[in-house]
Protein backbone atom coordinates (compact mmCIF):
# COMPACT_ATOMS: atom_id res chain seq x y z
CA UNK A 1 0.00 0.00 0.00
CA UNK A 2 2.75 2.64 0.82
CA UNK A 3 4.52 1.54 -2.09
CA UNK A 4 1.66 1.94 -4.16
CA UNK A 5 1.19 5.81 -2.97
CA UNK A 6 5.03 6.09 -3.40
CA UNK A 7 4.98 5.23 -7.04
CA UNK A 8 1.76 7.27 -7.62
CA UNK A 9 4.12 10.26 -6.38
CA UNK A 10 6.84 9.12 -8.54
CA UNK A 11 4.69 9.23 -11.84
CA UNK A 12 3.14 12.77 -10.27
CA UNK A 13 6.34 14.44 -9.93
CA UNK A 14 7.50 13.09 -13.15
CA UNK A 15 4.83 14.08 -15.21
CA UNK A 16 5.53 17.66 -13.81
CA UNK A 17 8.99 17.98 -13.22
CA UNK A 18 11.09 15.82 -15.09
CA UNK A 19 11.44 16.95 -18.78
CA UNK A 20 12.00 13.45 -20.99
CA UNK A 21 15.61 12.99 -21.29
CA UNK A 22 16.75 15.65 -23.90
CA UNK A 23 18.08 13.39 -26.67
CA UNK A 24 16.80 9.77 -25.75
CA UNK A 25 19.66 7.87 -26.51
CA UNK A 26 18.78 4.51 -28.53
CA UNK A 27 22.00 2.52 -26.95
CA UNK A 28 20.28 -1.17 -26.25
CA UNK A 29 18.17 -2.24 -28.92
CA UNK A 30 18.69 -6.10 -26.89
CA UNK A 31 19.61 -6.14 -23.80
CA UNK A 32 22.87 -5.84 -22.59
CA UNK A 33 25.78 -9.50 -22.38
CA UNK A 34 28.63 -10.06 -21.23
CA UNK A 35 30.95 -10.96 -18.08
CA UNK A 36 30.81 -9.07 -14.73
CA UNK A 37 33.59 -9.30 -12.22
CA UNK A 38 31.33 -8.67 -9.38
CA UNK A 39 29.96 -12.16 -8.19
CA UNK A 40 33.28 -14.25 -8.65
CA UNK A 41 36.07 -11.79 -8.17
CA UNK A 42 34.68 -8.96 -5.80
CA UNK A 43 36.51 -6.08 -4.86
CA UNK A 44 39.47 -8.23 -5.68
CA UNK A 45 40.20 -7.33 -9.22
CA UNK A 46 43.04 -6.90 -11.68
CA UNK A 47 43.95 -6.22 -15.15
CA UNK A 48 45.97 -9.38 -15.83
CA UNK A 49 42.34 -11.53 -14.89
CA UNK A 50 40.10 -9.18 -16.78
CA UNK A 51 42.88 -9.63 -19.93
CA UNK A 52 41.99 -13.25 -19.31
CA UNK A 53 38.54 -13.56 -18.83
CA UNK A 54 37.88 -11.19 -22.31
CA UNK A 55 40.54 -14.04 -24.30
CA UNK A 56 38.41 -16.81 -22.90
CA UNK A 57 35.30 -15.13 -23.63
CA UNK A 58 36.47 -14.97 -27.11
CA UNK A 59 37.94 -19.14 -26.82
CA UNK A 60 34.70 -19.81 -25.43
CA UNK A 61 32.70 -18.64 -28.65
CA UNK A 62 30.74 -16.90 -26.02
CA UNK A 63 32.13 -13.43 -27.18
CA UNK A 64 30.48 -14.81 -30.94
CA UNK A 65 27.28 -16.00 -28.85
CA UNK A 66 26.69 -12.11 -28.05
CA UNK A 67 28.05 -12.16 -24.46
CA UNK A 68 30.20 -9.18 -26.26
CA UNK A 69 31.00 -6.97 -23.03
CA UNK A 70 33.74 -6.95 -20.06
CA UNK A 71 32.20 -5.64 -16.98
CA UNK A 72 34.34 -4.07 -14.43
CA UNK A 73 32.54 -3.54 -11.49
CA UNK A 74 33.97 -2.01 -7.92
CA UNK A 75 37.34 -1.96 -7.04
CA UNK A 76 39.07 -0.63 -9.79
CA UNK A 77 39.69 2.87 -8.40
CA UNK A 78 43.09 4.59 -6.49
CA UNK A 79 41.26 7.55 -5.94
CA UNK A 80 42.08 11.25 -7.24
CA UNK A 81 45.41 12.97 -8.91
CA UNK A 82 46.03 17.00 -8.08
CA UNK A 83 43.48 17.67 -10.71
CA UNK A 84 40.95 15.44 -9.17
CA UNK A 85 40.79 12.85 -12.52
CA UNK A 86 39.90 9.55 -10.99
CA UNK A 87 42.87 7.34 -11.45
CA UNK A 88 42.84 3.37 -11.16
CA UNK A 89 44.67 1.57 -8.69
CA UNK A 90 48.34 1.12 -9.51
CA UNK A 91 48.71 -2.62 -8.08
CA UNK A 92 45.53 -3.52 -9.70
CA UNK A 93 46.29 -1.51 -13.08
CA UNK A 94 49.60 -1.32 -13.39
CA UNK A 95 49.17 -0.38 -17.35
CA UNK A 96 46.45 1.87 -17.04
CA UNK A 97 42.82 2.25 -18.25
CA UNK A 98 43.14 2.74 -21.71
CA UNK A 99 45.75 -0.27 -22.39
CA UNK A 100 43.25 -2.23 -20.88
CA UNK A 101 40.09 -0.43 -23.04
CA UNK A 102 41.96 -0.83 -26.21
CA UNK A 103 42.80 -5.07 -25.44
CA UNK A 104 39.39 -5.72 -24.83
CA UNK A 105 38.17 -3.40 -27.42
CA UNK A 106 40.74 -5.02 -30.19
CA UNK A 107 39.30 -8.47 -28.92
CA UNK A 108 36.29 -6.81 -30.84
CA UNK A 109 34.33 -6.58 -27.39
CA UNK A 110 32.92 -3.71 -25.30
CA UNK A 111 33.90 -2.55 -21.74
CA UNK A 112 31.71 -1.05 -18.70
CA UNK A 113 33.45 0.84 -15.85
CA UNK A 114 31.72 0.93 -12.34
CA UNK A 115 31.32 4.10 -10.00
CA UNK A 116 28.50 5.54 -7.09
CA UNK A 117 26.31 8.41 -7.25
CA UNK A 118 28.07 9.21 -3.68
CA UNK A 119 31.28 10.53 -2.01
CA UNK A 120 32.52 6.34 -1.85
CA UNK A 121 30.94 3.45 -3.71
CA UNK A 122 29.30 0.39 -2.07
CA UNK A 123 32.72 -1.00 -1.18
CA UNK A 124 34.40 2.13 0.15
CA UNK A 125 36.37 3.11 -3.22
CA UNK A 126 36.45 6.86 -4.78
CA UNK A 127 33.28 7.38 -6.20
CA UNK A 128 31.42 10.62 -8.03
CA UNK A 129 29.30 12.60 -6.40
CA UNK A 130 30.04 16.47 -7.32
CA UNK A 131 32.76 14.94 -10.39
CA UNK A 132 29.53 13.37 -12.60
CA UNK A 133 31.07 15.59 -15.59
CA UNK A 134 34.87 14.92 -14.96
CA UNK A 135 34.63 11.46 -14.45
CA UNK A 136 32.15 11.02 -17.58
CA UNK A 137 34.77 12.28 -19.45
CA UNK A 138 37.60 10.37 -18.27
CA UNK A 139 35.64 7.52 -18.61
CA UNK A 140 34.67 8.47 -22.35
CA UNK A 141 38.66 9.54 -22.57
CA UNK A 142 39.36 6.21 -21.78
CA UNK A 143 37.14 4.87 -24.61
CA UNK A 144 33.84 2.56 -21.87
CA UNK A 145 31.23 1.80 -23.25
CA UNK A 146 28.92 1.57 -20.28
CA UNK A 147 28.71 2.92 -16.27
CA UNK A 148 26.73 0.78 -13.63
CA UNK A 149 26.06 3.78 -11.39
CA UNK A 150 25.46 2.30 -8.13
CA UNK A 151 23.84 4.71 -5.24
CA UNK A 152 25.87 3.26 -1.92
CA UNK A 153 25.98 5.87 0.57
CA UNK A 154 23.27 8.46 -1.19
CA UNK A 155 19.82 9.53 0.65
CA UNK A 156 17.39 7.34 0.38
CA UNK A 157 14.50 9.46 -0.69
CA UNK A 158 13.25 8.96 -4.67
CA UNK A 159 13.38 12.34 -5.53
CA UNK A 160 17.84 12.24 -4.61
CA UNK A 161 17.95 9.56 -6.61
CA UNK A 162 15.95 10.68 -10.11
CA UNK A 163 18.55 13.78 -9.56
CA UNK A 164 21.39 12.13 -8.91
CA UNK A 165 20.52 9.38 -11.98
CA UNK A 166 19.57 12.71 -14.45
CA UNK A 167 23.07 14.36 -13.54
CA UNK A 168 24.96 11.73 -14.38
CA UNK A 169 23.11 10.90 -17.61
CA UNK A 170 23.78 14.15 -18.51
CA UNK A 171 27.39 14.27 -18.08
CA UNK A 172 27.49 11.20 -20.03
CA UNK A 173 25.68 12.90 -22.92
CA UNK A 174 28.42 15.72 -22.89
CA UNK A 175 31.09 13.14 -22.26
CA UNK A 176 31.66 13.16 -26.29
CA UNK A 177 31.01 9.53 -26.11
CA UNK A 178 28.17 7.07 -25.95
CA UNK A 179 27.66 5.14 -23.08
CA UNK A 180 24.99 2.45 -21.99
CA UNK A 181 23.74 3.90 -18.53
CA UNK A 182 23.05 1.33 -15.91
CA UNK A 183 21.18 2.25 -13.15
CA UNK A 184 21.78 0.38 -9.90
CA UNK A 185 19.26 1.32 -7.20
CA UNK A 186 18.26 -1.97 -6.62
CA UNK A 187 14.71 -1.51 -7.40
CA UNK A 188 14.12 0.45 -3.93
CA UNK A 189 12.74 3.39 -5.41
CA UNK A 190 11.01 1.89 -8.54
CA UNK A 191 13.10 3.13 -10.93
CA UNK A 192 11.57 1.23 -13.92
CA UNK A 193 9.13 4.12 -13.41
CA UNK A 194 11.62 6.76 -14.06
CA UNK A 195 15.19 5.20 -15.60
CA UNK A 196 14.21 5.87 -19.10
CA UNK A 197 13.12 9.12 -18.22
CA UNK A 198 16.38 10.37 -16.93
CA UNK A 199 18.60 8.89 -19.55
CA UNK A 200 19.13 5.22 -18.71
CA UNK A 201 19.17 2.14 -20.62
CA UNK A 202 18.72 -0.35 -17.86
CA UNK A 203 18.16 -0.67 -14.19
CA UNK A 204 18.54 -3.39 -11.43
CA UNK A 205 14.76 -4.34 -9.88
CA UNK A 206 15.78 -5.81 -6.86
CA UNK A 207 18.83 -6.34 -4.34
CA UNK A 208 22.28 -8.27 -4.84
CA UNK A 209 21.83 -11.69 -6.08
CA UNK A 210 23.08 -14.63 -3.58
CA UNK A 211 24.11 -17.88 -5.34
CA UNK A 212 21.06 -20.13 -3.96
CA UNK A 213 17.68 -20.93 -5.41
CA UNK A 214 15.46 -18.86 -2.41
CA UNK A 215 15.56 -17.20 0.51
CA UNK A 216 13.43 -19.54 2.72
CA UNK A 217 10.47 -16.41 3.52
CA UNK A 218 7.69 -14.59 1.01
CA UNK A 219 8.47 -10.96 1.42
CA UNK A 220 6.14 -8.33 0.88
CA UNK A 221 8.71 -5.36 -0.16
CA UNK A 222 12.06 -5.67 -1.99
CA UNK A 223 14.05 -4.05 0.42
CA UNK A 224 13.80 -6.83 3.13
CA UNK A 225 15.67 -9.28 0.42
CA UNK A 226 18.89 -6.88 1.43
CA UNK A 227 18.83 -8.80 4.91
CA UNK A 228 17.78 -12.04 3.77
CA UNK A 229 19.56 -12.37 0.73
CA UNK A 230 17.86 -12.77 -2.87
CA UNK A 231 18.12 -16.27 -4.44
CA UNK A 232 16.90 -17.29 -8.23
CA UNK A 233 13.16 -17.20 -6.85
CA UNK A 234 13.54 -14.38 -4.48
CA UNK A 235 14.14 -12.22 -7.80
CA UNK A 236 12.26 -14.16 -10.10
CA UNK A 237 8.84 -12.90 -8.12
CA UNK A 238 9.80 -9.39 -8.11
CA UNK A 239 10.75 -8.96 -11.69
CA UNK A 240 8.45 -11.04 -13.06
CA UNK A 241 6.13 -8.52 -12.39
CA UNK A 242 7.64 -5.91 -14.58
CA UNK A 243 7.13 -7.20 -17.96
CA UNK A 244 5.22 -3.14 -18.56
CA UNK A 245 8.38 -1.47 -18.43
CA UNK A 246 10.91 -3.61 -20.41
CA UNK A 247 11.52 -2.85 -24.11
CA UNK A 248 14.32 -1.81 -27.04
CA UNK A 249 16.55 0.18 -24.51
CA UNK A 250 15.16 0.21 -21.49
CA UNK A 251 15.62 -2.90 -20.16
CA UNK A 252 14.53 -4.41 -16.56
CA UNK A 253 17.77 -5.87 -15.16
CA UNK A 254 17.28 -8.73 -11.90
CA UNK A 255 21.00 -8.56 -11.33
CA UNK A 256 23.68 -10.85 -12.60
CA UNK A 257 23.41 -14.89 -14.03
CA UNK A 258 24.79 -16.90 -10.89
CA UNK A 259 25.38 -20.10 -13.12
CA UNK A 260 28.61 -21.98 -12.74
CA UNK A 261 29.62 -20.17 -9.36
CA UNK A 262 28.70 -23.41 -7.12
CA UNK A 263 28.91 -21.19 -3.97
CA UNK A 264 32.25 -20.23 -4.59
CA UNK A 265 33.78 -19.22 -1.06
CA UNK A 266 34.80 -15.52 -0.42
CA UNK A 267 32.66 -14.37 -3.28
CA UNK A 268 30.09 -11.76 -2.83
CA UNK A 269 27.51 -14.10 -3.91
CA UNK A 270 28.27 -16.50 -1.33
CA UNK A 271 27.17 -14.28 1.92
CA UNK A 272 23.97 -14.68 3.44
CA UNK A 273 23.16 -18.51 2.20
CA UNK A 274 24.56 -18.23 -1.14
CA UNK A 275 26.23 -22.14 -1.12
CA UNK A 276 25.49 -22.32 -4.81
CA UNK A 277 22.99 -24.33 -6.64
CA UNK A 278 21.75 -27.41 -8.24
CA UNK A 279 22.60 -27.36 -12.45
CA UNK A 280 19.12 -27.24 -12.75
CA UNK A 281 18.78 -24.49 -11.06
CA UNK A 282 21.27 -22.75 -12.99
CA UNK A 283 19.91 -24.11 -16.31
CA UNK A 284 16.38 -22.50 -14.70
CA UNK A 285 17.88 -19.25 -14.01
CA UNK A 286 19.24 -18.80 -17.48
CA UNK A 287 15.61 -19.96 -19.01
CA UNK A 288 13.88 -17.34 -16.80
CA UNK A 289 16.37 -14.67 -17.66
CA UNK A 290 16.01 -15.26 -21.55
CA UNK A 291 12.29 -15.16 -21.03
CA UNK A 292 12.18 -11.96 -19.02
CA UNK A 293 14.91 -10.28 -21.65
CA UNK A 294 16.93 -9.81 -18.94
CA UNK A 295 20.81 -8.33 -19.18
CA UNK A 296 23.04 -11.25 -18.81
CA UNK A 297 25.95 -11.28 -17.04
CA UNK A 298 27.94 -13.81 -16.63
CA UNK A 299 29.70 -14.28 -13.23
CA UNK A 300 30.92 -17.34 -12.85
CA UNK A 301 35.01 -18.10 -14.00
CA UNK A 302 34.74 -18.83 -17.80
CA UNK A 303 38.77 -19.62 -18.02
CA UNK A 304 37.56 -23.09 -16.27
CA UNK A 305 33.66 -23.85 -16.91
CA UNK A 306 33.00 -27.50 -16.80
CA UNK A 307 30.56 -28.98 -19.36
CA UNK A 308 27.20 -28.03 -17.74
CA UNK A 309 27.80 -24.65 -16.83
CA UNK A 310 29.16 -24.33 -20.87
CA UNK A 311 25.98 -26.30 -22.06
CA UNK A 312 24.07 -23.33 -20.25
CA UNK A 313 25.59 -20.74 -20.99
CA UNK A 314 25.95 -21.50 -24.56
CA UNK A 315 22.50 -22.68 -25.40
CA UNK A 316 21.89 -20.68 -28.71
CA UNK A 317 18.54 -20.99 -28.82
CA UNK A 318 17.65 -19.44 -25.63
CA UNK A 319 20.26 -17.06 -26.36
CA UNK A 320 18.00 -15.72 -29.22
CA UNK A 321 14.71 -15.61 -27.20
CA UNK A 322 16.22 -13.26 -24.76
CA UNK A 323 18.00 -11.03 -28.04
CA UNK A 324 14.64 -11.05 -29.59
CA UNK A 325 14.70 -8.01 -31.23
CA UNK A 326 10.81 -7.48 -30.11
CA UNK A 327 12.50 -6.74 -26.56
CA UNK A 328 9.37 -8.21 -24.92
CA UNK A 329 9.55 -9.51 -21.38
CA UNK A 330 7.44 -13.03 -21.00
CA UNK A 331 4.56 -12.21 -19.11
CA UNK A 332 3.95 -14.33 -15.89
CA UNK A 333 0.94 -16.05 -16.76
CA UNK A 334 0.46 -18.70 -14.28
CA UNK A 335 1.44 -18.76 -10.96
CA UNK A 336 0.75 -21.01 -8.36
CA UNK A 337 2.16 -22.37 -5.06
CA UNK A 338 3.45 -25.53 -7.33
CA UNK A 339 4.08 -24.41 -11.30
CA UNK A 340 5.05 -21.01 -12.88
CA UNK A 341 4.00 -20.18 -16.47
CA UNK A 342 5.79 -17.73 -19.07
CA UNK A 343 4.37 -16.48 -22.66
CA UNK A 344 7.11 -14.17 -24.72
CA UNK A 345 5.61 -13.25 -28.15
CA UNK A 346 8.72 -13.23 -30.70
CA UNK A 347 9.12 -11.19 -33.55
CA UNK A 348 8.87 -13.58 -36.12
CA UNK A 349 5.64 -14.68 -34.90
CA UNK A 350 6.50 -17.31 -32.63
CA UNK A 351 6.23 -17.31 -28.90
CA UNK A 352 8.41 -18.68 -26.25
CA UNK A 353 6.65 -20.67 -23.20
CA UNK A 354 8.48 -21.36 -20.56
CA UNK A 355 7.16 -23.98 -17.67
CA UNK A 356 8.66 -23.68 -14.03
CA UNK A 357 8.16 -26.61 -11.12
CA UNK A 358 8.64 -24.40 -8.43
CA UNK A 359 7.65 -27.76 -6.01
CA UNK A 360 10.22 -29.89 -4.35
CA UNK A 361 8.72 -32.76 -6.46
CA UNK A 362 8.56 -33.80 -9.89
CA UNK A 363 5.53 -33.27 -12.01
CA UNK A 364 3.85 -33.54 -14.89
CA UNK A 365 2.11 -30.54 -15.72
CA UNK A 366 -0.58 -29.70 -18.75
CA UNK A 367 -0.48 -26.45 -20.35
CA UNK A 368 -3.21 -25.56 -22.32
CA UNK A 369 -2.50 -23.06 -25.14
CA UNK A 370 -5.81 -22.34 -25.61
CA UNK A 371 -6.53 -20.70 -22.29
CA UNK A 372 -3.22 -18.84 -22.63
CA UNK A 373 -4.87 -16.84 -26.04
CA UNK A 374 -2.11 -18.62 -27.93
CA UNK A 375 -3.49 -20.93 -31.07
CA UNK A 376 -2.82 -22.16 -34.74
CA UNK A 377 0.69 -23.12 -33.21
CA UNK A 378 1.58 -26.33 -34.69
CA UNK A 379 5.04 -27.37 -33.51
CA UNK A 380 6.74 -26.66 -29.73
CA UNK A 381 10.93 -27.16 -30.04
CA UNK A 382 12.57 -27.94 -26.46
CA UNK A 383 15.18 -25.69 -26.56
CA UNK A 384 17.12 -27.33 -23.66
CA UNK A 385 16.61 -31.09 -25.29
CA UNK A 386 16.12 -29.95 -28.68
CA UNK A 387 13.16 -31.93 -29.57
CA UNK A 388 10.52 -30.47 -31.44
CA UNK A 389 6.87 -32.41 -30.83
CA UNK A 390 3.76 -31.56 -32.68
CA UNK A 391 0.97 -29.72 -30.76
CA UNK A 392 -2.22 -32.14 -31.02
CA UNK A 393 -5.59 -30.40 -31.80
CA UNK A 394 -6.49 -29.85 -28.35
CA UNK A 395 -3.57 -27.39 -27.99
CA UNK A 396 -1.96 -28.70 -25.35
CA UNK A 397 1.67 -29.59 -23.85
CA UNK A 398 2.07 -32.16 -21.28
CA UNK A 399 5.69 -32.19 -20.10
CA UNK A 400 7.40 -33.86 -17.10
CA UNK A 401 8.66 -30.88 -14.81
CA UNK A 402 11.83 -31.89 -12.16
CA UNK A 403 12.03 -29.68 -9.17
CA UNK A 404 12.50 -26.49 -9.68
CA UNK A 405 13.56 -27.19 -13.26
CA UNK A 406 12.49 -24.83 -16.28
CA UNK A 407 11.06 -26.09 -19.38
CA UNK A 408 11.38 -23.72 -23.01
CA UNK A 409 9.70 -24.41 -26.28
CA UNK A 410 9.50 -22.32 -29.04
CA UNK A 411 5.89 -22.79 -30.16
CA UNK A 412 5.80 -22.74 -34.03
CA UNK A 413 2.93 -22.15 -36.86
CA UNK A 414 4.56 -25.23 -39.05
C1 LIG B 1 26.31 -3.11 -4.87
C2 LIG B 1 25.77 -3.58 -6.22
C3 LIG B 1 26.54 -4.82 -6.66
C4 LIG B 1 28.02 -4.50 -6.75
C5 LIG B 1 28.53 -3.96 -5.41
C6 LIG B 1 29.95 -3.42 -5.52
O1 LIG B 1 26.04 -4.01 -3.86
O2 LIG B 1 24.41 -3.85 -6.14
O3 LIG B 1 26.06 -5.29 -7.89
O4 LIG B 1 28.23 -3.57 -7.78
O5 LIG B 1 27.71 -2.89 -4.95
O6 LIG B 1 30.44 -2.92 -4.31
Amino acid sequence: MKKNLSNLLIIAYLLCSIPLFAQKKELSPTPPMGFMTWNYFGLNIHEKDIRELADAMVESGLRDLGFNYIFIDDGWQGGRDRKNNMIPDPQKFPSGMKALVDYVHAKGMKIGIYSDAAPLTCGGYTASLGFEAQDAKTFADWGFDYLKYDYCGAPPDWKTAISRYETMAKAIENSGRNMVLSICEWGDRSPWLWGEKVGGQLWRTTADIRDKWYGGQKVEDNRQLHGIGAGILDILNINAELSAYAGPHHWNDPDMLVVGLYGKKGAPSSDLGGHGCTDTEYQSQMSLWCLMAAPLMITCDVRNMNEATRTILTNKDMIAIDQDPLGKQAERVVNNESWQIFVKPLSNGDVALGILNVSDKTQTITVDLSQLGITNKHKAKDLWSKKTINIKKQGKIKVKVASHETKVYRLMDR
